[in-house]
């Protein structure tokens, strides 16, 4: 079959990553979570103790940033300089760090070739915000995944809490909403369905109905097994 590319944009929490994830591999493709890369760059602007939202000082760092993606059988992991830092991209206050850096032009300028050149290693399921607007605007298919912003505080919340952080649900979806304005009110590339995209609504949906609703779209369009 020749290259394709899936694009799964949507706000925090409506499952992207889990549900791109089991959908490439019913796919057998790669899939690409470009929000590690993000949170990435947010990380490294931390350890350098730079102000996210201070433009020009977060714009002097990117040329010595070194990003790689390896894909594992536990899937992506995403390294910093040689170091594995997929976990440490995972706490409340890189999400905040990615948030805001993910702003800047000059970030989303300098990983926007990156992303493109991991989409062209193979056929992927690329997730992020502004796959199917910006990186992949060819995308074979094209999906906006979302869900009510209680139901996503509510998994959130259950995701950080089994992994024993003592955060509340206020807390929590404080956050969230905070993120969802932050993304989708930047200048550039600010998170909205591509105008050829397929809306999925996850609300009330677990995670098999999720993947089984894409996987639907995706067949409709010719890929995966009808
Ligand atoms: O999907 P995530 O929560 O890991 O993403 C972290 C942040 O990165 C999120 O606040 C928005 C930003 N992001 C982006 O601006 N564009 C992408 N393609 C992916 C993520």
């Amino acid at each position: 079959m020749k290259r394709f590319a899936i694009a799964i944009d949507g706000p925090n929490g409506a499952g992207k990553s889990t549900v791109a994830r089991e959908a490439a591999r019913q796919l057998g493709c790669l899939y690409i979570d470009t929000g590690a890369i993000y949170r990435a760059v947010g990380l490294y602007v931390r350890r350098k103790n730079v102000p996210p939202d201070d433009r020009a000082a977060v714009a002097a760092l990117l040329p010595e940033i070194e990003l790689s993606l390896r894909h594992g059988p536990d899937g992506q992991h995403v390294f910093l300089s040689g170091e594995d830092v997929s976990e440490a991209i995972r706490t409340p206050e890189a999400s905040i760090y990615a948030a805001t850096v993910s702003k800047l032009p000059e970030v989303r300028a300098s990983l926007l070739d990156l992303q493109r050149r991991f989409a062209r290693e193979g056929s992927v399921v690329m997730d992020g915000r502004d796959i199917g607007t910006v990186v992949l605007p060819d995308a074979e298919v094209k999906i906006f995944l979302t869900a009510s912003v209680d139901e996503r505080a509510r998994r959130r919340y259950d995701e950080l809490r089994a992994k024993g952080q003592d955060v509340s649900f206020e807390e929590v979806k404080r956050d969230l909403e905070w993120r969802d304005r932050t993304d989708s009110t930047r200048d550039i590339a600010p998170l909205r369905a591509a105008e050829d995209a397929v809306t999925v609504d996850t609300t009330g949906l677990d995670i098999d109905e999720s993947v089984e609703r894409v996987m639907q779209v995706a067949k409709e369009r010719g890929y995966g097994k009808a």
